[in-house]
């Protein structure tokens, strides 16, 4: 298992998810422990790309309960008709949130939180098993290249369930 990160020398996010996606590929594979795989995959986004928060909630009987996660504390259960987490659960789709305060019931985990995006990450019944959140403390920093670079990781964790 490689244990260090190489990343390319700039702040191109599509190159950056180009160079990360087969370095967590690879830095779980082989490894069977969920938890561990998911601590790891955190720890790999904050690096590369200095998150303000990024972590998985995992569906637990009827919530969603904190998984493992790199950045400030956070609160530990949403509830399925709560915050964008919730509403990325129910909807069953990735939600893009370029202004937090502009989506009614998002929940407030910090105040430096300006902007988000959560992906579901699907079970092979296709059933939702966790959301991937990833927070940022400037607004509107996410685009359709998170999306498709962060979909490309969960489509990993996907690959693990
Ligand atoms: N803001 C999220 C809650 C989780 S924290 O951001 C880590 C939400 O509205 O669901």
């Amino acid at each position: 298992m490689a244990e260090t990160l190489y990343l390319p020398a700039t702040t191109d996010r599509a190159l950056l998810y180009e160079s990360l996606v087969p370095q967590i590929a690879a830095l779980t594979e082989g490894e069977n422990d969920l938890i561990a795989n998911l601590a790891n995959i955190s720890a790999a986004l904050r690096e590369a790309f200095s998150f303000f928060w990024v972590g998985f909630y995992l569906k637990k009987d009827q919530q969603l309960v904190l998984g493992p996660f790199q950045g400030p504390i956070a609160c530990t259960r949403i509830q399925f008709d709560k915050g964008v987490c919730g509403a990325c659960y129910t909807r069953k789709e990735t939600i893009i949130v370029p202004d937090v305060e502009q989506f009614p019931g998002h929940i407030a985990c910090s105040s430096a939180s300006k902007s988000e995006i959560v992906l579901p990450v699907f079970a092979p019944d296709g059933s939702v098993a966790m959301v991937l959140d990833v927070d940022s403390d400037q607004l509107d920093d996410f685009s359709a290249v998170d999306a498709q670079g962060l979909g490309a990781v969960v489509k990993l964790v996907e690959g693990l369930l």
